[in-house]
């Protein structure tokens, strides 16, 4: 327990931990010291604005209160009772109006401005400023997603310290001293970098702003609705704000065990694809090779109520892992007791087996180790979980990554002969994994939930609540859509579906599942729910028109095992899927009733972690002999879901620019046999197969292997040959 201290603020006595921040003493004791710079989540205060000048018993001048930290004793004067710090305030803020346009009228920032607010309440009632104020080009696009009035700055570096400190992506820069400083751009490159957009919102002024909202809604005119972002399985607490009943803007919603208020680019930027030119917002039906028809709702019913009596024992369902709990289940009890029919392609996800070795992400930031086994980068899988990592490095804990790209190298696939090295207690990597208090098993590869739990359990991640397995799954909600599967009759389905007659495709990410294809053509009907037309054209006869995220309510689960409320921000464009499924459910005479298995989310704001569970027994890690890299010429081809691909992400030209690079990762041993230098063109060849692709050297990456994003090395098969063009 820290040592408690006794500190008066404005004559009110409070106790607090020694050491605690000011302005959070000061809040503790219900005063205010208004702010610009400060924010904690960016690490030590710099003290840059004077915002929070306070007046100090014992200390000659004023003390910026952000730097001061509470001491035994400690007689703390805010500008509520002191005069000198009012003057102070008044003063900091005249100064920092020097240059400002006070351009409220027509900045995004006016009404939800901490500038524009303080001023009201600490500033002074007129300016005495009578010269022109200083200007600059406007806006500078410092991306095709943000844009820089950089006469509104007032340099409390706030974007610049998240860039460094926090994204660590050390892209944005103060350039210049003194009253020549200016927010920039490294080499005034466009900031591409994952989590960019979080400085439009901690900017506390209009500098930086979205160029998605610019001059799209006053703050009266909107609503904040309080969601989850289902774009991956971080689930990262959001509000999305809304204006005339349509998406404009996605902002963090700070829960400090899920993202601590960060949130990347895809779950910021793609709500503009909800209003692309090809969403389906009435039921198609496939008219000759390519074209689809709309259809009425009346006629879309009768057909599928027809294609399902017609395929009574012969449906399979593909489910994408997008879906909440409510549209898994209904669909899978449409097709297992409507259509008795139990054939499905269940998406990836958590399996209960790692609840016993569960912690909140938070408690990554805490580990004295975090030991990354990972074929995929954690960024593409889980961006946030990325952000708790590098939260953790900095903090002093031991990092080490093992697989392709790994500190430790090793084959893709390799995890049965990791696990059994790391359950291995002679191993360095493996001791220190069963000494710390406070440990983090991160795993980004597809399957191997199993082997994770294996050796957390091995390791006796259950006895210690400071340590944590997490298992990144390729879906968002995967676990839960397979719970849902489960509940809604007995047994696991055949995978792959082997005999049916009608294909029911949920989700427009299951559509590019490299194995629907085939599927689709063994299939009489393939049925898509899908939101935008061009992703269904090529295989389904049918179509329904699907939902984002934002236009649905209910529950997502996500890696953690944190079940959350989804809440619907805006209508879906046409009925949404709870709405038709229950219609098509009674016709079939199906019963929807919820079952009491299914995970229920809480109704608090901030969704609790269910306790660890007790550990069922496992069986011990087997040894095994350590995957080789493939005989020359071939090299094993790692393929990722790049974070700024898909559906959404491609309807949306501004993210065009984060989109991955058309290039494929080498080894520096094969790059030197091959005579490659990165930047050359380069044929992937396999099977009669080739792509042309440029060449990027990766030092980190073992020989034998070559990486690149799923978009770009699609067809081909998982041994490739690569050659300079
Ligand atoms: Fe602060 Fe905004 Fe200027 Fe960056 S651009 S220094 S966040 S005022
Ligand atoms: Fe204290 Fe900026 S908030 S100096």
């Amino acid at each position: 327990m820290a040592e408690l201290v006794t500190v008066t603020i404005d004559d009110r006595a409070v106790q607090v931990p020694k050491g605690t921040g000011i302005v959070e003493t000061a809040a503790a004791a219900g005063v205010e010291i208004p702010v610009f710079c400060y924010e904690p989540r960016l690490g030590p205060a710099v003290g840059a604005c004077r915002m929070c000048l306070v007046e100090v018993e014992g200390m000659p001048k004023l003390q910026a209160g952000c730097t001061l930290t509470a001491q035994d004793g400690m007689v703390v004067r805010t500008a509520r009772t002191s005069p000198l710090a009012a003057e102070g305030e008044n003063a900091t803020l005249e100064f920092l109006l020097v240059n400002h346009p006070l351009d409220c009228p027509v900045c995004d920032k006016g009404g939800e401005c901490p500038l524009q607010d303080l001023t009201f309440r600490y500033g002074p009632p007129v300016t005495r400023m009578t010269f022109s104020k200083r200007t600059f080009d406007k806006p500078i696009p410092i991306s095709p997603l943000i844009a820089l009035d950089r006469e509104r700055c007032i340099l409390c570096y706030r974007c610049t310290r998240f860039s460094e400190q926090v994204a660590e992506d050390g892209q944005l820069v103060a350039r210049n001293r003194g009253a020549l400083s200016v927010i920039a751009t490294f080499q005034d490159l466009p900031y591409r970098a994952p989590f960019s957009g979080n400085v439009i919102e901690l900017c506390p002024v209009g500098a930086l702003t979205s160029t998605l909202y610019r001059f799209q809604a006053r703050p009266w005119e909107i609503q904040n609705v309080p969601s989850v972002c289902g774009l991956c399985p971080a689930g990262c607490n959001i509000s999305a704000t809304i204006r005339e009943g349509k998406v404009k803007r996605i902002l963090s919603r700070n829960h400090p065990q899920v993202d601590q208020g960060w949130i990347c680019d895809r779950g910021r930027f793609t709500y503009p694809a909800l209003y692309a030119a090809d969403r389906v917002r009435t039921p198609l039906r496939r008219v000759g090779a390519r074209r689809l028809e709309p259809l009425c709702w009346e006629e879309a019913m009768d057909e599928l109520e027809r294609q399902c009596r017609a395929a009574e024992g012969k449906a399979a369902l593909v489910l994408s892992g997008t879906e909440t709990v409510e549209i898994a289940y209904a669909l899978s009890m449409l097709v297992r007791r409507g259509l008795r029919s139990h054939q499905a392609l269940l998406p990836d996800g958590v399996g209960e087996e790692l609840d016993p070795y569960r912690a909140p992400l938070s408690a990554i930031a805490e580990a004295e180790v975090v030991v990354v086994a990972a074929d995929e980068p954690v960024l593409d899988r889980a961006p946030i979980v990325d952000l708790w990592i590098r939260a953790a490095r900095r903090r002093g804990a031991e990092l080490v990554t093992i697989g392709p790209a790994g500190t430790v190298g090793r084959q893709p696939g390799d995890w049965q002969a990791v696990c059994a090295e790391l359950a291995d207690p002679g191993s360095a990597v493996g001791a220190r994994l069963r000494q710390a208090e406070r440990a983090a098993l991160v795993w980004s590869s597809s399957g191997g939930c199993h082997l994770l739990a294996q050796l957390a359990h091995a390791l006796s991640f259950h006895e210690r609540p400071g340590c944590g397995a997490y298992y990144l799954p390729a879906t968002p909600n995967g676990r839960a859509v397979t719970e849902a599967w489960a509940a809604a009759g007995e047994g696991s389905p055949t995978s792959p579906p082997s005999a049916f007659s009608l294909l029911l495709v949920s989700g427009d990410e299951a559509l590019r599942d490299p194995r629907l294809p085939e599927l689709a053509e063994r299939a009489e009907t393939v049925v898509a729910i899908a939101m935008f037309a061009e992703e269904a054209r090529r295989l389904a006869h049918l179509v329904l028109p699907g939902t984002s995220f934002l236009e649905r309510e209910g529950t997502l689960v996500n890696l953690e095992g944190r079940v959350q409320r989804l809440r619907r921000a805006v209508e879906p464009p046409s009925r949404a899927e709870t709405d038709w499924i229950a219609e098509l459910a009674a016709r079939l005479d199906v019963d929807l009733a919820r079952s009491p298995s299914l995970p229920r989310a809480s109704t608090q704001e901030q969704a609790p972690l269910p306790p660890r569970p007790a550990p069922q027994p496992m069986a011990a890690l087997q040894p095994a002999s350590s995957l080789q890299a493939p005989p020359a010429p071939e090299l094993r081809l790692v393929r990722y879901r790049a974070l700024f691909s898909g559906p959404l992400v491609e309807r949306v030209p501004q993210l065009a620019f984060q989109r991955p690079q058309a290039e494929i990762e080498l080894s520096p041993e094969d790059a030197d046999k091959r005579a490659i230098a990165s930047g050359d063109p380069v044929l992937v060849r396999a099977d009669g197969k080739e792509v042309e692709l440029r060449a990027r050297v990766n030092r980190r990456l073992v020989a034998g292997v070559a990486r690149a994003a799923e978009e770009h090395v699609r067809d081909l098969p998982d041994l490739v040959e690569v050659r300079a063009r």
